[in-house]
């Protein structure tokens, strides 16, 4: 058996790891050990940083991997073992931390944002990048909320919501689509984020909001729209500022796209976005290519944000390697930078203490817990979070829906036709294969593609519930079930087109000027 953390094994039975044994290793650890003490203690080991301890773990660790790969004599091995156990000792004593591969040291060990994004958690892969699982109810979220670290949003959160704003919850909260938020401080249970923004909320103190995208193609598909959709829900509840960020420059980095391009799906993106019926007199739009350069704030922020995380901390968050461009390794800054109010001094005015609330898809999460990381100390309040699950692909929720692949989305371009031909062919079904065993044993909605689209986009809870029985119950066949999403989805899809087109030229460049908005801060 090979154990997954062969560094901290070292002396558990039943795995490969090799046990210490031989006495000339020991002669020889003696005398590493005295050599490294002495070097320290002469150099002074107290000036040395948690960092460089955890990178001497690394290099340790990596030495150790290259005897065992190289089949080196079992006495060489054990001696490298050793050391690295003495290291991660020292390690823990400079740093109050156990060594952990992946997860450098952090200024505030309690904060638990440090966590490496790309973990793979059985079967399920999550990072801004992939999103695989091989479950066909798709990932599994209640453990990506422990892996993560953050908190489900609970029926109470919910119903405070109610009360507090005194409107009923959209149906993405109802239907556990946003489920999950971040917790401010783990010593302090009830300080939850939402609560936190709820509380700013009746004590009349603002906040606002930032989301943004990716603009990869000209061409969005329906989950694109799930965090707009929401946002602007969550604007018209609370009436206050919205920042969208258009990541051109991201998109550059890491697709094969000439900057002109993803310029211009940014500015084509903003369409579908403004369609979405946000209210220009409460919405900056930018792209980073743009903005950049032209505010006083933004890019004093990514430096800041800069100066404060290091190659490690990205590596270990994002699974950057070596061979990374620096651009990619940098990119973290930018999309943390627009979580600071002070990145947008036309509509703050200067002011560096309005809190920001993010919400997103939860593949988004490891940029911000690096900006939560750094937030206190650059000196600004950390942002909250609200996570969304993936909008899952025509093919099952094993992945989300992907733009390259056209048979995977439903476009926000397709015609009624398409629409239907899509989801006849190509959703996957949780039904029976012949109609006379569907009726007998019924179809698994909890698998159904159709069945999940309708969870996101049907308003009506009573008739969901009343879809979902007569499914399972095999009252209901595969193709009735699609008829009703098709029948929800193509108005839906048409009403979006029709207001697309109404935005002009004119209209974007409104959003997408630097301005004040209508809020006195
Ligand atoms: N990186 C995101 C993407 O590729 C875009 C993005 C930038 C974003 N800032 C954000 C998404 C804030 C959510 C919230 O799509």
């Amino acid at each position: 058996m090979q154990c997954a953390d062969e560094w901290s094994c070292i002396s558990e039975t039943g795995c490969d790891c090799t046990p210490f044994s031989s006495w000339a290793a020991v002669c020889t650890l003696a005398h590493i050990l005295a050599d490294t003490m002495t070097d320290s203690q002469t150099d002074g080991a107290a000036a040395e940083s948690p960092m460089e301890f955890y990178e001497k773990v690394t290099a340790q660790g990596e030495a150790v991997r290259e005897l065992k790969t190289g089949k080196a004599p079992k006495e060489e091995i054990d001696v490298a073992v050793k050391l690295l156990l003495q290291l991660k000792l020292d390690y823990k004593r400079v740093s109050g931390q156990d060594y952990k591969a992946g997860w450098p040291p952090t200024d505030s060990p309690a904060s638990g944002e440090s966590v490496p994004a790309a973990a793979e958690d059985g079967d399920d892969l999550v990072d801004p990048w992939t999103v695989a699982t091989s479950n066909a109810k798709g990932v599994d979220y209640e453990k990506l909320i422990v892996r993560f670290g953050s908190s489900k949003i609970e029926a109470e959160l919910i119903e405070r919501m109610e009360r507090v704003t005194g409107q009923k919850a959209h149906r993405f909260l109802r239907r556990g689509i946003f489920f999950s938020h971040r917790r401010v401080q783990q010593p302090c249970p009830s300080a939850l984020d939402m609560h936190q923004i709820l509380d700013a909320y009746e004590n009349k103190k603002s906040f606002y909001l930032y989301t943004g995208r990716g603009p990869s193609s000209e061409a969005m598909h329906m989950g694109h729209l799930i965090p707009f959709i929401f946002t602007k829900w969550l604007q018209d509840v609370f009436d206050i500022p919205l920042v969208i960020q258009l990541t051109d420059d991201e998109k550059y980095l890491w697709k094969d796209l000439t900057l002109e391009d993803c310029h211009r799906y940014a500015v084509e993106n903003a369409k579908d976005i403004i369609a979405c019926g946000f209210d220009v007199n409460k919405t900056f739009i930018f792209s980073d290519l743009d903005y950049m350069g032209m505010s006083s704030g933004f890019y004093r922020n990514v430096v800041k944000i800069q100066k404060h995380v290091t190659f490690n901390q990205v590596k270990g968050i994002f699974g950057f390697t070596d061979s990374e461009c620096i651009g990619k390794i940098s990119f973290p800054a930018i999309q943390a930078a627009p979580s600071f109010s002070t990145s947008f001094p036309q509509i703050f005015n200067g002011r560096k203490d309005i809190q920001c609330l993010i919400p997103c898809a939860i593949d988004q999460d490891p940029y911000f817990r690096m900006t939560r990381d750094v937030a206190p100390r650059i000196g600004y309040p950390k942002p909250a979070l609200l996570h969304s699950t993936f909008f899952p692909a025509l093919q099952g929720a094993q992945t989300k829906m992907s733009a390259s692949d056209p048979n995977s989305s439903i476009f926000l371009t397709d015609t009624a036709k398409q629409i239907k031909n899509k989801i006849n062919k190509h959703a996957f079904s949780g039904g029976r294969d012949t109609v006379e065993e569907h009726r007998k044993h019924g179809g698994d909605a909890d698998v159904d593609v159709s069945f999940m689209y309708l969870t996101f986009f049907l308003e009506d809870d009573e008739k969901l519930e009343q879809i979902r029985q007569d499914y399972t119950s095999g009252a209901l066949l595969t193709g009735e079930l699609k008829k009703c999403l098709i029948e929800t989805l193509q108005p839906m899809i048409t009403q979006h087109q029709e207001r697309r087109k109404q935005v002009t030229d004119e209209t974007v460049k409104q959003f997408m000027t630097p301005r004040k908005l209508d809020f006195h801060f």
